[in-house]
């Protein structure tokens, strides 16, 4: 997909990977909607924040009602907001895991269902649904965010194989560690230079944007080369 000019949509965009994909795809020529759950902290006039929890399906229906709106359509939409908590599983709270179930899961299903309507109708257009390692392997303490994540690689299976004859492409995205502010939940695991960069990611995920219409990238592992150093 060339993206100049294309409408793009991305969850959690203030930060970490949703601000560095905000920024390249800017810089290819799209104009970029951030839906964000707290206070904007970019300007560009080739973007907007909408301000919305992806847990919430009435606040995500009225972002994504204002794209539409505004523009007709909606090219790219990318499901990035995340967050995890982690420890034993007996020692995991309801909240925690009911706030990843709702962010995680819920979130990247809000943002489908209201894209695709308009999505199917276009000739081309992509959802990226960022999962992660974790979705594609267990890791003890961390059970409730491989869950949702393990789901989001599920969804975004089955509806790459619903929505691919509508011209709809569905890539799901597995990063290793990535330094961001993810691991602020975590008592283990603290960000550090090995990690992939954020911008690498998001360089590798408008890459996968950027392919020619008959080409899709299903799946994207993504980890670092040498994750100790
Ligand atoms: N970092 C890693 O190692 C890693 C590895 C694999 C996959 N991932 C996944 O990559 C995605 C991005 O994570 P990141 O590393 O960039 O983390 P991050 O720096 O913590 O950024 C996450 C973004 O999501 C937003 N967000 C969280 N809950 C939200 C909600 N309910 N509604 C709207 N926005 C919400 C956050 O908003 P606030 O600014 O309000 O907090 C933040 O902007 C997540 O899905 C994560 O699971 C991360």
């Amino acid at each position: 997909m060339n993206l100049k000019n294309k409408i793009a949509i991305i969850t959690g965009a203030n930060k970490g990977i949703g601000h560095q994909c905000v920024l390249k795809l800017i810089e290819q020529g799209a104009f970029v909607y951030g839906i964000c759950r707290s206070e904007c902290t970019f300007t560009h006039p080739s973007y907007k924040c909408l301000h919305a929890d992806v847990q919430s399906f009435e606040q995500m229906e009225t972002a994504f009602k204002f794209v539409v709106d505004t523009h007709g359509q909606i090219d790219i939409l990318i499901n990035n907001a995340g967050l995890g908590y982690f420890g034993l599983c007996e020692d995991l709270s309801v909240e925690d895991w009911n706030s990843m179930i709702n962010t995680n899961i819920s979130g990247v299903f809000y943002g489908c269902k209201l894209a695709l309507p308009f999505m199917k109708k276009q000739s081309e257009s992509h959802i990226i649904n960022i999962a992660s390692i974790a979705g594609l392997e267990g890791y003890s303490q961390v059970s409730g965010y491989c869950a949702t994540k393990f789901a989001v690689r599920g969804f975004s299976d089955a509806l790459y194989k619903e929505v691919r004859e509508f011209g709809v492409k569905v890539t799901c995205v597995y990063p290793g560690s990535v330094k961001t502010d993810f691991f602020r939940n975590s008592e283990n695991i603290k960000a550090h230079d090995n990690m992939l960069k954020a911008e690498d990611v998001a360089d590798h995920i408008v890459f996968a944007l950027m392919s020619p219409a008959n080409f899709h990238s299903v799946n994207l592992e993504i980890r670092p080369l040498k994750p100790k150093g």
